[in-house]
């Protein structure tokens, strides 16, 4: 099986290649990244070398580039995005760039050269958001995005679906939960918090801190996209969840305490625009049909999410430096 995965450099990406060479020892993988603020070769360090992997820096909103690589796969695997909701904020035109643009013609190439499938990875947020009491969101729940971030995924979600219902391309679509784990950048609320501590630095809290997500630990995501390009039916959404809903003052605390640091590192910062209030994923469907759900407990996912952070000082030192700090001087200021 050869597989043309994008985004392999990021977050999840790069977790899921790992899992894959270690899994499938015959399967073949493509890696295609531009290598923004938030792909990163030292990611897959480790994996470089094996003789199933290859790597391309470029844009997949590169028409030839996408059109070649595709005609030696099988599958493709869209994990690439801008995907912070801060940046979208700021400035959202790399988002319609990668996230719609981007996603269509990865679609064109498909199309083009008759591939066995298209995953396409998306979101929760595409669903909007929900009050305390409302329902987890399920694959039935209409769209409702509200911020620059999330729309851009609803559109290329959209585009995904109108490919399968309009050229019969067989494509799958994943809608996941907020996931935490090794190797995410630290602008999300995880890798952050844990490298602000590690530095001495408090951690800025948005508003309240009452804002929940359903934190999903990365292992966990990349057994549920396995069984969903290999057993997923057609034309078909999955939702999928961490059953961990926790507001991000519950996270913080706990980052605190497995740091060993008091409650005084806390510093309530004014809230982001726009900010969704609560997440939460029904993942019956997947549940039932493919026999996922998530393993990871809580205190087992921040443990190790934790453990990783304090092993890979080099890593997250190496980012912390340079263009990430323009960011948040940004920010701040703009805010
Ligand atoms: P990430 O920001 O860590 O990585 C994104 C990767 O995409 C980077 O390696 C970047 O270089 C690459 N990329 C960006 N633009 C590109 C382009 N034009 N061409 C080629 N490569 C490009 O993101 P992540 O957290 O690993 O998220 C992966 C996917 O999962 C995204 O589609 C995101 O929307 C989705 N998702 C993430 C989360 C989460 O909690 N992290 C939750 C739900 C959905
Ligand atoms: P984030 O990791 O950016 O993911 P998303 O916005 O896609 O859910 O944020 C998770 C939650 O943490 C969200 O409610 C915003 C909050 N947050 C903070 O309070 N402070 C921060 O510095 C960051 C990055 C996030």
């Amino acid at each position: 099986m050869k597989l043309l995965i994008t985004g392999g450099a990021g977050f999840i990406g790069s977790n899921f290649i790992r899992y894959i060479l270690n899994k499938y020892p015959d399967y073949k993988i493509v890696n295609l990244d531009l290598l923004t603020y938030a792909g990163n070769l030292e990611n897959l360090r480790d994996v470089e070398n094996n003789p199933n992997y290859k790597f391309i820096k470029g844009d997949i909103a590169d028409k030839n580039l996408a059109n070649d690589l595709a005609k030696d796969a099988d599958i493709i695997v869209n994990f690439a995005a801008e995907s912070h909701v801060d940046r979208s904020i700021l400035d959202s035109a790399a988002f319609i760039h990668t996230n719609i643009l981007g996603t269509h013609n990865l679609l064109e190439a498909a199309r083009n050269n008759g591939l066995k499938r298209f995953h396409h990875i998306s979101t929760d947020e595409v669903y909007g958001h929900l009050g305390p009491n409302d329902p987890a969101f399920n694959e039935k729940t209409p769209y409702a995005p509200r911020s620059p971030y999330s729309a851009s995924k609803a559109a290329a979600d959209h585009l995904v679906m109108a490919y399968f219902h309009t050229y019969n391309l067989p494509v799958t679509i994943s809608n996941c939960s907020n996931n935490y784990g090794p190797y995410q950048f630290p602008e999300k609320l995880h890798g952050l918090f844990i490298t602000n501590l590690l530095e001495g630095k408090k951690v800025p809290v948005y508003g309240d801190g009452r804002q929940v997500r359903d934190w999903l630990f990365v292992s966990d995501h990349c057994e549920a996209i396995d069984l969903i390009i290999h057993k997923g039916k057609i034309g078909e959404t999955y939702c999928v969840g961490g059953n961990c809903e926790k507001p991000n003052l519950e996270i913080t605390q706990k980052i605190l305490e497995l740091l060993g640091k008091g409650e005084e590192m806390i510093e309530y910062v004014k809230d982001r625009p726009g900010h969704d209030r609560r997440y939460a994923m029904n993942f019956a469907k997947i549940k039932s049909e493919l026999g996922w759900e998530p393993r990871t407990n809580f205190d087992e996912g921040m443990r190790k999410t934790v453990e990783w952070y304090k092993n890979n000082e080099d890593w997250w030192k190496t980012i912390k430096s340079g263009e990430y700090l323009k960011y948040y001087e940004k920010q701040y200021k703009e805010r």
